[in-house]
C-alpha cells in the first residue's frame, strides 16, 4: 500500500497541539511553556542534541496533558536531519497527528525521511499503523511537495518489490507500469519472439507465467535537454532455474524485480518533478523457474541484435534479460545515456554490504554525476572498476560469450557481470547499478524499512531533475 501518512503544511505551531515536536534549540515562547528551560531539561535527560535523540516532555493542555518531543538535529546536515526525522516518525507510530516545528534551511530531506520511515507493507490490516498525519509547521510548501513526491515513488518501488511472487508475475508488473501515468508499450511472448528477444524468452520459458518487455515513455512539457534510457531487471521470482538456489536464500528472491520497480516508480514521478529530460524506461520481466520447459545449463541462446551466449548457469539470469533490453536501447532508441539497475549479484553484497550500492560506468562524467546525486539523495553509490584483465572470464568456445566464468580463475562476480552487460550497451555513455546488497533491508532502521528499500529511486530522480 502507498504511504498512509499524510503530510500537510501549517503556518505556525498551533497553541493547542497535543503532540508537538520541536528542535532542541528552538525558541518556543510565547506559544509553548516548558516545565523547565530547555537546557535544564536536556541536562536532566543527559541529552546532547544529537540527531536521533528525542526527549519527551509533558506540558499542561487545557486541564489535560500534552507532549512535546524535543528532537536533536546534530550538525544540521541533510544526513543528520534525515536521522532526526525518521526517529520522530518511529517514535509516534500508532498516534493520530504529529505537528513538527521544522529545522531551518531546506526541509526536503527532513520531510522525505519522515515519510519514508512511516512506510509499512501490511497485508490484510496486520501490524501497527504508522502515524496518521504529519503537519509541518513553518515549512516551505514546495519543498514539502517535492519530498512527498519522492517518498511516494520510493514507497511504490517498495510495494512492488514486497508483493509476493504468487501475486506478481510479468503480466502483473506490466499492468502496474500501465498505471504509472506515462504511456506504456508491452511485448508479450509472441511479440518478443517476433522481434528476437532471445534472452528474455530463454529465462522466462520455465515459468507458467510468460515473460514481458515493458517500455514506459516520459516526455517533458518543454524541449528535452537529452534522452535517457533506464533499464530495470524485472525477475518476479528467481528460483535459479535448473541451477536451483538453496532453500535458505531463495525466499529473498521475490525482490529480484527491485530494479524494474525502481524504473516504474521513477517514470511515474518525473512529471510531478518537472524533469527536463526525455526518459524511456525498459523493464525486462520474467520469472526464473525450473521445469520441463526451462532452459538448460549448456544451452546457447541468441540475444536481440544477434549475439550468442552460452548459458552455463541458469541462475545468472539477470544479465540475460538485461542484455536484450540494452541491445534494443542501443539499436532502436538513440539515447544520450543508458543506466541499468539490477539486483544482479550476491558478490556485491560481500563487497559493499547493505548500505552502499555499486555503480559501474564506461563514462567518467556519468559515473561522477551518479555518485554525487547518490550522495545528496541518500542512495549512496561507490564506483567499481570494469577490470579489462577479467574479460577472458566470459569467453566461450562455442558462442560469442558465456554468461558466467566456466572455471574460477577470476572470481569478481559483480565485476564480470558488469563486463557482460557492457558488451550489449554499445558505445554510448552507460552505467550499471548493482543493487543486490542495498535492494532489501533486514531491519527497520532510519529511513529504511524491513524488506524492499526502493534503493535507486532517490538517486535517479535526483540525477534526472538536478544535473
Ligand atoms: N538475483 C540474484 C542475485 C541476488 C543474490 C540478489 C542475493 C539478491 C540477493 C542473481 O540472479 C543471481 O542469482 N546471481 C548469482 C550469479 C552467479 C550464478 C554467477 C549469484 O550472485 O550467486
Ligand atoms: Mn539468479
Ligand atoms: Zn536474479
Amino acid at each position: 500500500m502507498p504511504i498512509e501518512t499524510t503530510a500537510t503544511v501549517v503556518a505556525d505551531v498551533p497553541a493547542d497541539a497535543e503532540l508537538l515536536a520541536v528542535p532542541f534549540d528552538a525558541d518556543l515562547s510565547p506559544r509553548v511553556e516548558l516545565p523547565l528551560p530547555a537546557p535544564g531539561l536536556l541536562a536532566h535527560y543527559e541529552a546532547k542534541g544529537e540527531a536521533g535523540e528525542i526527549v519527551e516532555v509533558p506540558v499542561a493542555r487545557d486541564g489535560a496533558v500534552g507532549r512535546i518531543l524535543l528532537y536533536g538535529v546534530g550538525d544540521g546536515s541533510p544526513k543528520a536531519l534525515r536521522t532526526a526525522a525518521a526517529a520522530l516518525t518511529r517514535k509516534v507510530k500508532g498516534r493520530d497527528t504529529l505537528t513538527v516545528m521544522v529545522p531551518g534551511g531546506d526541509v526536503t530531506p527532513f520531510v522525505e525521511a519522515a515519510l519514508l520511515a512511516a512506510y509499512t507493507f501490511r497485508i490484510g490490516g496486520a501490524g501497527r499503523k504508522p502515524v496518521r498525519a504529519l503537519a509541518f509547521a513553518g515549512a516551505d510548501e514546495e519543498q514539502v511537495r517535492r519530498a512527498e513526491t519522492v517518498a511516494r515513488a520510493v514507497a511504490l518501488a517498495r510495494d512492488l518489490a514486497n508483493t509476493p511472487a504468487s501475486v506478481k508475475n510479468p503480466a502483473w508488473l506490466a499492468e502496474r507500469a500501465a498505471e504509472s501515468g506515462v504511456p506504456t508499450k508491452v511485448w508479450d511472448e509472441e511479440e518478443l519472439r517476433a522481434d528476437g528477444f532471445g534472452g528474455i524468452l530463454a529465462v522466462g520459458r520455465g515459468s507458467a507465467s510468460p515473460p514481458r518487455l515493458i517500455q514506459l515513455s516520459y516526455t517533458p512539457e518543454g524541449p528535452a535537454e537529452r534522452h535517457v534510457v533506464l533499464v530495470g531487471k524485472g525477475i518476479t521470482f528467481d528460483s535459479g532455474g535448473l541451477s536451483l538456489k538453496p532453500t535458505a536464500n531463495m525466499k529473498l528472491q521475490k525482490t529480484d524485480m527491485a530494479g524494474g520497480a525502481v524504473v516504474i516508480a521513477v517514470l511515474g514521478a518525473l512529471a510531478a518533478l518537472k524533469a527536463p529530460v526525455r526518459v524511456t524506461g525498459l523493464v525486462a520481466a520474467a520469472e526464473n523457474m525450473p521445469s520441463g520447459t526451462a532452459q538448460r545449463p549448456s544451452d546457447v541462446i541468441t540475444h536481440y541484435g544477434g549475439r550468442t551466449v552460452e548459458v552455463l548457469n541458469t541462475d545468472a539470469e539477470g544479465r540475460l534479460v538485461l542484455a536484450d533490453a540494452l541491445a534494443y536501447a542501443d539499436a532502436r532508441l538513440d539515447p544520450d545515456a543508458v543506466v541499468d539497475i539490477a539486483t544482479l549479484t550476491g558478490a556485491i553484497t560481500v563487497a559493499l554490504g547493505p548500505h552502499v550500492g555499486a555503480v559501474y560506468s564506461s563514462d567518467d562524467v556519468l559515473a561522477k554525476q551518479l555518485v554525487e546525486a547518490g550522495q545528496s539523495a541518500d542512495d549512496r553509490l561507490w564506483r567499481m572498476p570494469l577490470v579489462e584483465d577479467y574479460t577472458p572470464a566470459l569467453e566461450s568456445p562455442i558462442a560469442d560469450l558465456a554468461n558466467v566464468e566456466a572455471g574460477s580463475t577470476f572470481g569478481a562476480g559483480s565485476i564480470t557481470a558488469a563486463l557482460f552487460l557492457r558488451e550489449f550497451a554499445g558505445d554510448r555513455p552507460w552505467a550499471h547499478l548493482d543493487i543486490a546488497g542495498v535492494g532489501r533491508s533486514t531491519v527497520d532502521d532510519g529511513v529504511l524499512t524491513k524488506g524492499a528499500t526502493g534503493f535507486g529511486v532517490r538517486v535517479l530522480l535526483e540525477w534526472l531533475t538536478k544535473s
